[in-house]
C-alpha cells in the first residue's frame, strides 16, 4: 500500500488496522466518513508529514524515517511519546495485571511457575512504572524547556544554569532496557516452564505480553533513533548561541 496525502482515512486503516494506534497517540478521534489523511490532519492541527512519516514506519517497517523524524519540532514527539506512555501505564499494564489476577484464582494458580511468573511480572511493572516516571518527570520537561529557550532571546537563569551541567547523553547511557526483563519473562513462560497450553487465558497474556514488548521496542527506537539525536543537535545549538562566560 502506499500511503499518500489523498487516500481517505478510512482506507488506510482499513488496510491496516495496527495504524490505529497511530491515530489514538495522535489524539486523532476515529469516525473518518470520506476525509482525506491530508483533511483529517489539517482539522486536527497535526502536521501531515509528521503524520504520512510514522503511518509509514508502522506499516512498510523496512524504512525508519529518523532524519525526517528529526526535523519536526521536538515537542511533537514528545507529545506522542507521552500518548504512548499513558497507554501502557494506564491502560496495557493494568489489564494484564488484572489477568494474572484472574489466573491467581484460578485451581491452576498454586503451582510453583503461576507464582514465579506472577512474580516476575510485578518486577516488571514497577522497574517499568519507574523508566517512565523518570522521562515523565525530567527527561521530557528539559527537552521541552531546551527547545524553548532555544528560541529565546535570552535563556531563563534557571534552565542556563541547569542546560550547564546537564546532557541528555547522559540519560541515553542509563535509559535502561526495559524491555530485557520482558524477554526474561517471555523466555521463562515459553521455554521453562509448563505452562498449561490448553488455558485460553493464559495464551491471551502470553500474546498481549509479546504485543508489549513489540510496541515498546519501537517506542524506544524513537526515543534512541529520533528523540535522543535530535536533542543532541538542540543542545549544541543552545551552547553555540549562548555560550559560557
Ligand atoms: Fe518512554
Ligand atoms: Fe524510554
Amino acid at each position: 500500500m502506499h500511503i499518500h496525502p489523498h487516500m481517505k482515512m478510512s482506507d488506510l486503516v482499513k488496510a491496516d488496522f495496527e495504524l490505529l494506534a497511530v491515530l489514538q497517540r495522535l489524539k486523532i478521534p476515529f469516525g473518518f466518513k470520506d476525509k482525506s489523511i491530508q483533511t483529517v490532519c489539517r482539522e486536527e492541527g497535526i502536521d501531515l508529514n509528521f503524520f504520512l512519516n510514522l503511518a509509514k514506519w508502522f506499516h512498510e517497517r523496512d524504512f525508519f524515517p529518523g532524519e525526517t523524524l528529526m526535523n519536526h519540532p521536538v515537542k511533537w514527539l514528545v507529545k506522542y511519546l507521552r500518548s504512548t506512555h499513558s497507554c501502557y501505564i494506564d491502560y496495557q499494564i493494568p489489564r494484564i495485571e488484572s489477568e494474572i489476577i484472574q489466573i491467581e484464582n484460578t485451581d491452576q494458580a498454586s503451582s510453583k511457575n503461576m507464582q514465579l511468573m506472577l512474580k516476575f511480572f510485578r518486577e516488571y511493572i514497577s522497574e517499568f512504572t519507574a523508566h517512565i516516571q523518570l522521562e515523565e518527570e525530567k527527561i521530557f520537561p528539559y527537552i521541552l524547556e531546551l527547545e524553548e529557550n532555544l528560541e529565546k532571546e535570552k535563556p531563563d537563569p534557571e534552565f542556563l544554569g541547569k542546560a550547564r551541567g546537564y546532557t541528555i547523553r547522559d540519560f541515553l547511557d542509563e535509559h535502561s532496557d526495559i524491555e530485557e526483563k520482558l524477554t526474561d519473562l517471555r523466555n521463562i513462560l515459553l521455554k521453562y516452564l509448563d505452562p498449561p497450553s490448553n488455558n485460553c487465558m493464559f495464551t491471551n497474556i502470553l500474546i498481549e505480553i509479546f504485543r508489549l514488548g513489540k510496541d515498546l521496542n519501537d517506542h524506544t527506537i524513537l526515543e534512541e533513533n529520533v528523540l535522543i539525536p535530535q536533542v543532541i543537535k538542540l543542545e549544541e545549538q543552545f551552547h553555540q548561541k549562548f555560550p559560557e562566560g
